[in-house]
């Protein structure tokens, strides 16, 4: 059999996603209509083989309970848990903690995924090539897209024999050009990964080479493993032209959402929003508790959550609307986020900018901008309007973000209220 692992960090991590994981943490954000890593869960429950899947984490528990055990009522074929780690491991450390958690069973193989990633995930290839590799004893396979020169500096970037597809070369986000081909995040181990993490950890312990600002049984895949791999001759990359990214900021959540629609369009038609009583442009995704006026216009790329309102002649595209929102008559929201229970008034207009990679460059990945750039300027992104958040009629809002449980008076631009 197969497992999984997925990791997903905890709340002091993802800064650049505060504005929107200060309602809902990250790895469970609504992208079209699903927990970000539902995502992730239903790719690995489709390959053959699939037996469970573990995701790593630091959040406490009763912050995923209700996800998990929805995950295993959803998908019969995987078991689904959640490990918490006691402090932040790092890639690896909560890996190794759990060893015998992730080899009870014997499962000849496990993936491991990052959470904050988005992707149509080339799983079943994955397994497929690590299986039948030609490389002898093969231990790691890593998925690796290409980027932009500049943007690869951001990534862990990785070289290859075309050939025989053994990794020559690994550096996690260097300093200077090195290769375009990066790291997805998403890789397949053999069992005796963990010799390699064992006598990691073990000359670890001995040298106390730990920085201070770590945990002792911290590691991290990309220090600790894969440059190992690449000195042992046992790791090898599978290349992929699938649609992939990072979930880093508010914005990458509009476009993911898009993407992830966009796969529904094919895989899952029936997910997609079908009113006859209602318009919409291209895919739109609407939970089934919420309440859609038929003059309103969605799409493309909505998400509406569950018991959400809108009203008549409201006109909203590129955006995600959380669960239990309601917005008035006659409003537009355009490239926006808005949170839970957050009431919006009539003839009010909520909009963003797109931030979207350059359509013009061959590759090019979203630039996952922090808020501020140096000089203390809110940087361009989609409207965030945090949950329980009061925006009246007739005000516009533009290029902003608000902190939860506002109430706002007058119509502002390019602000971050707090
Ligand atoms: N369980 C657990 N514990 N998970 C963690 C921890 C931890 O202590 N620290 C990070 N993670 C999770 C994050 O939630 C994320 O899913 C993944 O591990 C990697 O996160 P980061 O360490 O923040 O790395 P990164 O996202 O900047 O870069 C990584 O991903 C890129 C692709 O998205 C690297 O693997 C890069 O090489 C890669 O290109
Ligand atoms: P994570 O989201 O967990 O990585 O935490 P963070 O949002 O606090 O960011 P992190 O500590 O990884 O990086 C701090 C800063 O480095 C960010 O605000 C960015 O300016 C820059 N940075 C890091 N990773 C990337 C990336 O992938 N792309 C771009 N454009 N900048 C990055």
């Amino acid at each position: 059999g197969l497992k999984a692992v997925i990791l997903i960090a905890g709340p002091m991590k993802g800064t650049r996603f505060r504005p929107l994981s200060l309602d809902v943490p990250k790895p469970l954000f609504p992208v079209a209509g699903l927990p970000l890593i539902q995502h992730h869960i239903e790719a690995l429950s489709q390959v053959d083989q699939m037996r469970e899947i573990l995701i790593l984490g630091f959040y406490p528990n009763h912050e995923m309970n209700d996800f998990v055990q929805d995950m295993n009522h959803q998908y019969k074929a995987v078991t689904v848990k959640y490990l918490q780690e006691y402090t932040a491991l790092g890639t690896a450390g909560g890996i190794y903690h759990f060893r015998d958690r992730i080899m009870s069973g014997n499962p000849e193989a496990f993936f491991v995924l990052n959470g904050d990633i988005c992707a149509d995930f080339p799983l079943h290839e994955m397994i497929a090539f690590h299986q039948a590799s030609a490389l002898p004893d093969v231990m790691t396979t890593i998925l690796a897209t290409e980027a932009t020169k500049p943007q690869s500096l951001n990534y862990g970037c990785v070289v290859e024999d075309k050939h025989t597809h053994q990794m020559l070369h690994y550096v996690e986000k260097p300093n200077s050009y090195i290769s375009s081909q990066i790291n997805c995040g998403v890789y397949v181990f053999s069992p005796e990964i963990f010799q390699v993490l064992a006598d990691k950890y073990q000359q670890r312990q001995r040298r106390s080479e730990t920085p201070d600002t770590e945990e002792p049984e911290s590691m991290w895949i990309e220090r600790d493993i894969l440059s190992h791999m690449v000195t042992i001759g046992r790791g090898q990359v599978f290349s992929t032209t699938n649609w992939w990214s990072q979930i880093k900021t508010a914005g990458s959540v509009i476009y993911a959402n898009r993407h992830y629609l966009k796969l529904f369009a094919q895989s899952h038609p029936e997910r997609l929003y079908r009113a006859t009583d209602t318009q919409t442009i291209g895919n739109v995704f609407v939970h089934p508790s919420a309440s859609i006026h038929p003059t309103a216009v969605m799409g493309p790329n909505v998400s509406i959550g569950p018991n959400v309102i809108i009203g008549k002649g409201t006109r909203i595209s590129e955006s995600i609307i959380l669960a239990d929102t309601s917005i008035g008559d006659h409003s537009l929201i355009k490239h926006a986020v808005l949170g839970m229970s957050t009431r919006v008034g009539h003839w009010t207009r909520i909009e963003g900018t797109p931030n979207d990679p350059n359509p013009n460059k061959a590759f090019a990945k979203m630039d996952n901008l922090p808020l501020f750039s140096q000089e203390g300027k809110l940087n361009p992104s989609v409207t965030v309007i945090g949950c329980n958040v009061v925006v009246p009629s007739e005000v516009i809002v533009l290029n902003s973000i608000v902190l939860p449980h506002k109430q706002i008076r007058h119509s502002f631009k390019n602000e971050i209220i707090l």
